[in-house]
């Protein structure tokens, strides 16, 4: 009989520690992150593509773009509205998004994505530095 109470007690115990996140963060979202619009970014009028399909897609196309460039040599990328980029990751993204860390990193960093673009791909901030 003791043991089933000291099981019970343990079990409790347990419980609560391993919900703890759960219930402790009950009724307060973390909050949202907030990607800056720095650089030319911040006075351009709009992205390569509309807000909303970059905010979700934006990942197809910079496969896209890579798989173009580096498969098929085609580097200049007609966005639906008929504007051309240069189809290059550090050159066109960043370029306009000057601030990885307070743009992509924001987002990347809420949702506990890693790309590893930068294991190769060097942000031009870095090498200013
Ligand atoms: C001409 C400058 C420019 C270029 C080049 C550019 N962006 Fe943008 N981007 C913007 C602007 C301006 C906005 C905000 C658009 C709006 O509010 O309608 C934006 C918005 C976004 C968003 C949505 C942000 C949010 O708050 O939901 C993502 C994601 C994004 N860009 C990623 C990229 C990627 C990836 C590339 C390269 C493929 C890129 N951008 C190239 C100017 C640019
Ligand atoms: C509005 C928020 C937001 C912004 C701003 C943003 N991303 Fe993302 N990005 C995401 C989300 C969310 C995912 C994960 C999507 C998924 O897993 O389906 C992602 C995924 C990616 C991936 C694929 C990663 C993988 O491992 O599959 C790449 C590449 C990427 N983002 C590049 C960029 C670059 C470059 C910028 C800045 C120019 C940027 N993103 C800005 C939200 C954002
Ligand atoms: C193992 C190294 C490596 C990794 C990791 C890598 N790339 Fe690349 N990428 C390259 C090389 C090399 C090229 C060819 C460069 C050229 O032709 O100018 C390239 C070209 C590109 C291009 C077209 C040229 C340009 O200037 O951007 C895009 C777009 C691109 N990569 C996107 C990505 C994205 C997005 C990721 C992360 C999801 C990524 N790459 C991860 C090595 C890498």
């Amino acid at each position: 009989m003791h043991d089933k109470k000291w099981i019970i007690i343990g079990l409790s115990v347990f419980l609560a520690f391993f919900t703890f996140p759960f219930w402790y963060n009950m009724g307060k979202a973390s909050p949202a992150p907030e990607p800056e619009l720095t650089g030319k970014s911040a006075g351009a009028k709009a992205c390569v593509e509309p807000k909303a399909y970059m905010k979700t897609r934006h990942m197809q196309l910079l496969n896209q773009w890579r798989a173009s460039v580096v498969r098929e040599e085609k580097k200049i990328y007609v966005s639906s509205t008929g504007k051309t980029f240069k189809m290059s990751l550090t050159q066109t993204c960043l370029d306009c998004h000057t601030e990885k860390s307070r743009f992509c990193d924001q987002c990347h960093t809420y949702v506990s994505v890693r790309p590893d673009c930068w294991d190769c791909h060097i942000d031009p901030k870095e090498i200013s530095r």
